[in-house]
């Protein structure tokens, strides 16, 4: 995979992550409809000083799932404790972090998705009504113990809502989609991104690096930290156009955004499957890449730009594929 497309936060980003985290309404960027509804969640249950509703929060990585857990935790003026579906292995891993909250904390379940049955039975009656019931023992000596929770709100995130069990997705009182940015918000993103990073920038960098940013604000502030290194080291530290442009070509990022993989995938398909429509194992093994990187990765992103369609066939190279690439169509005549 290429390294700006990797969908998780890097071990080497996380103090970028934490000094670029908006920590109000008015510092975060885009996503209106979920922010204006979240506001509303917040504000109505601060009236009734009562804990927020559970919270569910699905979309593309990188499109700010975990800042907006911690702003809820801020505005609802409680303590977020994090931890992600992989993390909880055994009922008692979840017990342990639901009986220790303090009342009105919220639990931040990062890839809700990879949450197993077990660990999902204990989350049913917290969840609902603040039950937590444990079975001790094996066999006919199995006991079973319930205990009282106090308030808390769970908030949690995934890139693959319909991998959810529907049970454990019902019991979310709200679900939100986080969309792809529009590049203007990519580049307001990337304008604070860079006053809180003290790096000069013109304006037409801006719009240079937001047009790449695969409408994603992770990879946005990614290219922004390439396009310093690159003013530091050959520019005065100034990001200008120029610097802009030659980071996306150093890192072969074309004008669309397509790194290389991308490019690689749309050229199997148009070369080696004639176009398509090809299978997706078909596709994961003529690229060596896994199958799920494809689907997760690289898909939405073609698709949201019209080279790539889904058909109940497999996938397709679009008219818009070929020309971006410069490659003619065979003709299907003999
Ligand atoms: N950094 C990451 N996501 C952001 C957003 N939505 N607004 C501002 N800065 C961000």
């Amino acid at each position: 995979m290429d390294p700006l497309t990797k969908p998780k936060t890097q071990p080497d980003e996380i103090n970028l992550e934490l000094t670029l985290r908006p920590t109000t309404w008015e510092e975060y960027i885009g996503q209106e409809k979920v922010k204006t509804n979240l506001r509303l969640i917040i504000e109505a249950a601060k009236g009734r000083k009562e804990t927020c509703d559970h919270i569910l929060f699905y979309g593309q990585p990188g499109l700010g799932k975990t800042t907006l857990a911690y702003l809820i935790g801020k505005e609802m003026g409680v303590t977020v404790r994090s931890t992600s579906g992989p993390a909880l292995e055994k009922a008692g891993d979840v017990a342990a972090l639901l009986t220790n909250l303090e009342p009105h904390e919220i639990l931040f379940i990062d890839e809700a998705h990879r949450i197993n049955k077990l660990v999902e039975e204990i989350l049913y009656p917290a969840m609902e009504s603040r039950k937590l019931h444990l079975i001790v023992g094996k066999g006919p000596s199995a006991r079973t113990f319930s205990l009282d929770l106090p308030p808390f709100t769970i908030v949690a995130a995934t890139t693959k809502a319909n991998m959810l069990s529907s049970p454990l997705r019902s019991r979310f009182g709200a679900t939100f989609h986080l969309d792809y940015y529009e590049p203007k918000d990519i580049e307001k993103i990337l304008a604070r991104s860079a006053r809180l990073l003290g790096v000069q920038v013109t304006k037409e960098a801006l719009a240079k690096l937001a047009a790449a940013a695969r409408f994603t604000p992770r990879i946005a502030n990614r290219l922004l930290k390439r396009a310093r290194d690159y003013a530091q080291v050959y520019q005065n530290n100034k990001v200008d156009e120029v610097v802009a442009q030659k980071t996306l070509e150093m890192l072969e990022i074309d004008e669309l955004g397509l790194e290389h993989t991308d490019r690689e995938l749309l050229l199997a398909i148009i070369k080696k499957f004639n176009g398509g429509p090809v299978g997706l194992n078909a596709l994961g093994a003529a690229l060596n890449e896994e199958v799920g990187t494809i689907e997760d990765v690289y898909e939405p992103f073609l698709m949201k730009l019209g080279l790539l369609h889904r058909s109940p066939t497999g996938r397709v190279a679009t008219q818009n594929a070929y020309e971006h690439l410069n490659v003619q169509k065979k003709s299907s005549l003999v």
